[in-house]
């Protein structure tokens, strides 16, 4: 039995997290720490807060004096630090967010763990998991071999470049104190709850709205897509059955360009509407709803600057060490995922009133279609 705190526990990855450990492991007791940023949805933790089968509170990794505190309360034996500010085009518009939330606080945190273990003499059954990116490793060309974690670091976004340096700092609190932490650097995640900034929801919100498909350049950079709920059970698996002090990669073995997914988004959408007559009732304004394909909503706006071309993870040694894979096909579990969307209009619509609105207007009002 332990004490876990998950930390960014109310974003896209860390609400799935929060739900698979519950499920799992539910003999142990769950904190939640999380700042509610914009990123947040409390909407799927609020039943489990409710009963009190999570412990929720909410506060920002970089307050030492809150986590301090939260480990005197509850003494975590697992920590599993999800908390960051995590989107790319956000971080070309707005750097010294990420900076603060992705270094201070992994800084901040790392430092209360450590300080608590060490008073208590419990460091050798503690640990530590520091949630991170494929993004640090930079960015690989077509026929170059996926990353591993030998794979020298190369940050190209100042998103990446503030996780890199929060993986550095773990690893000189492994080499320095003998931090029982392990990091993990994965792929592309997609799945329930993910905030309709990123890639996949935003092409499945617009279509449904009848709105641009807006892919950046030519649409031919490629991600590694891993699946929400494959990545959690990899995460699960590293933190107690990988080796404190070792990275371990996950990816989903799924390497597609930006133009097929957006492709495969309206092809699942144009067959949804073709056989469900009450999606054209409820969604009128797609493109779909009339007959016609969803791809006539596909656009080619000007690039990101820094674009990385292509992203691809060698998940080797999570496999031969942790026993880990991951196993779903990006086909099967991005129609899942289209479907969930579908169904769960009133959530999104939700998370994408009010201040969304504005990211949308500063991120895509200067972009030209090209
Ligand atoms: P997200 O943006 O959906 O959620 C981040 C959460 O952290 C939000 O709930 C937010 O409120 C919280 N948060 C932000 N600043 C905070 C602070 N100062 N104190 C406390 N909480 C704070 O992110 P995600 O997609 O769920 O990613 C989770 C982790 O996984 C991040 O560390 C990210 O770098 C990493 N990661 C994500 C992906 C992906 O594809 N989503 C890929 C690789 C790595
Ligand atoms: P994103 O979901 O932001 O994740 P990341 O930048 O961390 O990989 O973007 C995934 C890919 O999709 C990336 O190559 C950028 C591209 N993209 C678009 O083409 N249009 C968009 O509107 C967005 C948000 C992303």
């Amino acid at each position: 039995m332990h004490n876990v705190l998950i930390t960014g526990g109310a974003g896209f990855i860390g609400q799935n997290l929060v739900h698979a450990w519950r499920q799992l492991r539910g003999q142990d007791r769950l904190v939640v720490l999380d700042a509610v940023t914009y990123a947040a949805n409390l909407r799927s933790l609020e039943p489990l807060i409710a009963d009190g089968r999570i412990m929720f509170v909410r506060g920002d990794v970089r307050d030492a004096a809150l986590t301090g505190g939260l480990f005197e309360t509850h003494r975590f034996s697992r920590v599993l630090h999800l908390a960051a500010e995590s989107h790319v085009d956000r971080s070309i518009v707005d750097p010294e967010a990420f900076l603060q939330t992705n270094v201070l606080g992994t800084f901040t945190l790392l430092k209360t763990a450590l300080d608590a273990w060490q008073a208590w003499d419990t460091i050798a059954q503690a640990r530590f998991l520091h949630v991170s990116t494929d993004e640090v490793y930079g960015s690989l060309g077509p026929a170059d071999p996926a990353f591993t974690e030998a794979s020298p670091y190369r940050p190209n976004s100042p998103y990446a470049a503030s996780k890199a340096a929060s993986d550095h700092l773990v690893r000189s609190f492994v080499a320095t104190y003998a931090m029982p932490a392990l990091i993990t650097n994965c792929s592309n995640n997609y799945g329930p709850y993910q905030h309709p900034e990123k890639l996949i929801p935003l092409m499945i919100i617009h279509a449904l709205q009848g709105r641009p498909l807006p892919i950046y350049g030519d649409g031919s950079n490629v991600r590694d897509w891993l699946h929400v709920s494959d990545h959690c059970r990899a995460l699960m698996a590293v933190i107690e059955r990988g080796q404190c002090g070792e990275t371990y990669n996950i990816g989903g073995g799924n390497e597609r360009n930006n133009r097929d997914v957006v492709g495969l988004i309206c092809d699942i959408l144009d067959s949804a509407f073709a056989a469900d007559g009450t999606l054209r009732a409820r969604f009128l304004t797609c493109p779909a709803a009339a007959g016609q394909s969803c791809r006539t909503l596909i656009s080619h706006v000007t690039d990101r600057p820094g674009h990385d071309h292509r992203y691809a993870i060698d998940a080797g040694k999570l496999a031969r060490d942790v026993g880990e894979r991951c196993s779903i096909g990006f086909e099967a579990g991005l129609d899942e995922t289209v479907r969930w969307y579908l169904a769960q209009e009133g959530w999104w619509r939700e998370v994408t009133s009010g201040a969304y609105r504005i990211w949308l207007d500063q991120n895509y009002g200067f972009r030209l279609a090209v």
